[in-house]
């Protein structure tokens, strides 16, 4: 898929504002106050990391984003009140939240991380071009919209800074189950007006979003379809077993061959998110840098969804045991080159590579790490080198030469994974780093500097006050 600056998103208050607890928004230097939503009129524009710091104890992740933000969509298919639970609070899941409001969908937050989504009122099959243009995965209800309706209305979805981003797969797929596409004015409408109709689909690559849009169309889809090439993922399994939850008959998620009976009807369900390994892989990525004697645990995700991650940690000299739960990481005494390659699960995770690179920095040889996925996900590399790195890119190719040290410095924050990998290199630079545009880090990560302080991290939100006063 290897073959161009987006949107920042800022997120939404109104939805969690009425549930976090009034000392947590506390507007404060240090640990306090996730970056930038909780409070309109204030800009908390940077993380300052103090390196050097040792990690123990216990962290516990959130719900998968990358989950999350379909189970939402694929609540359009089942018209009533569906329950998420475990739902990370984050401004990707706020954006999707307005998206399906903007439907009709009313959205009740039961607490910090249970959302009451009831689409029975749902009228509007449109999404508007502000929130596509916000968050890409708003694309997302295109296949619940014409599961339940038909028709769908979605504005074109830009690039964004990993690359052109294109949905071509999407809809290649979905005319196959017999929907006409038009595009004007920057929207793109679908249509079936003979309605869906299953059928084969072989899709030119494993995307994790064509793969998901196809299943949430072809569940409303008469007869058979059958995915091939579908992607794997464990989110896509997460949401194939909500559906089927809600009646419908998909077998083969988490295999490259999904098969999927159409039904008659869905219906709303309670449903848990699973576990974001990705998050999971950020912090033992942590603790592979700082943790101290004993190690320390990261719970609340299943290793197996991480499992080439680990292996290729293990082959760097990263100890990662298997606990209840999740897994204890212990600190590198010496980091071992590698070289790794992205590719679609069950193949080292693109979102996991920025964190990897860091660790590769600081490798005792030289490493490749090569980017399939994405044509524009090195951009983090050169703010690394800012901190002393020595890493070169040649097209999709990173080549690591490793450092004995890293250097605090100021950063930018490229994109979500890139600002995430960044806070982690300051952990162990000498000094301090100042990690800007944070907006990113907020989209993927719920209270990332107060888990990491929980940890024993010297880490805080820099505060620019804004005149304009909540
Ligand atoms: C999902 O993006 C994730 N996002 C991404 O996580 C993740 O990196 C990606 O899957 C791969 O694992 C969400 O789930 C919201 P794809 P998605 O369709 O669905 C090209 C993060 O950091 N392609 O598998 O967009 C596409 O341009 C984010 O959490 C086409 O060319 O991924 C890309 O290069 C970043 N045509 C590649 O395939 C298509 O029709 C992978 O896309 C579809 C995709």
């Amino acid at each position: 898929m290897v073959q161009t600056p987006a949107s920042s998103c800022s997120g939404c208050v109104a939805v969690f504002k009425s549930v976090v607890p009034k000392q947590k928004l506390k507007h404060a230097r240090g640990c306090q106050a996730p970056p930038g939503f909780l409070l309109k009129g204030v800009r908390l524009d940077i993380i300052r990391v103090e390196g050097g710091h040792t990690l123990s104890g216990e962290v516990e992740v959130a719900g998968a984003k990358n989950s999350a933000l379909k189970l939402m969509a694929a609540t359009l298919l089942a018209p009533g009140r569906t329950v998420l639970t475990n739902v990370p609070n984050i401004s990707d899941v706020h954006v999707m939240g307005k998206v399906l409001k903007g439907m009709g969908a009313t959205i009740e937050v039961l607490d910090e991380h249970r959302l009451a989504i009831d689409t029975s009122a749902v009228t509007s099959w449109e999404a508007p071009y502000e929130l596509v243009a916000k968050m890409r995965a708003s694309t997302a209800v295109m296949g619940p919209l014409l599961g339940r309706f038909g028709r769908a209305k979605i504005a074109m979805p830009g690039g964004c800074n990993l690359g052109a981003r294109k949905i071509d797969m999407h809809i290649l797929g979905l005319e196959a189950l017999g929907v006409q596409f038009d595009t004007e004015h920057g929207y793109i409408n679908a249509s079936a007006p003979n309605g869906l109709s299953g059928t084969v689909v072989t899709l030119e690559f494993a995307s994790v979003g064509a793969t998901e849009n196809l299943i949430m169309a072809a569940v409303r889809a008469s007869g058979t379809t059958v995915i091939d090439n579908a992607a794997r993922e464990p989110e896509i399994v997460d949401l194939a077993n909500m559906l089927n939850e809600m009646g419908a008959r998909i077998e083969g998620a988490g295999t490259p061959v999904v098969t999927v009976q159409g039904v008659e009807e869905l219906h709303p369900v309670e449903h848990r998110v699973v576990g974001d390994r990705i998050e999971a892989g950020t912090f033992i990525v942590a603790g592979a840098l700082m943790a101290g004697e004993d190690g320390f645990d990261v719970k609340g995700f299943n290793p197996m969804h991480l499992g080439m991650v680990i292996r290729k940690m293990e082959t760097m000299g990263i100890q990662v045991d298997r606990i209840e739960g999740g897994v204890r990481v212990r600190r590198a005494k010496r980091i071992e080159p590698t070289d790794i390659q992205t590719l679609p699960f069950p193949g080292f995770p693109t979102d996991m590579q920025a964190q990897i690179m860091v660790l590769s920095a600081l490798a005792d040889g030289n490493s490749i790490i090569t980017e399939n996925i994405f044509e524009n996900r090195f951009m983090f590399a050169s703010e690394l080198v800012r901190m002393g790195a020595d890493i070169r890119i040649e097209s999709h190719h990173a080549m690591i030469h490793g450092v004995r040290e890293l250097s605090g410095a100021q950063v930018v924050s490229p994109d979500l994974r890139g600002g995430a990998a960044l806070v982690l290199a300051g952990l162990i630079a000498e000094g301090y780093t100042q990690v800007s545009a944070i907006h990113h880090i907020a989209r993927g990560y719920e209270d990332f500097v107060e888990k990491l302080c929980a940890l024993g991290a010297k880490v805080e939100y820099v505060t620019v006050p804004d005149p304009v006063e909540d």
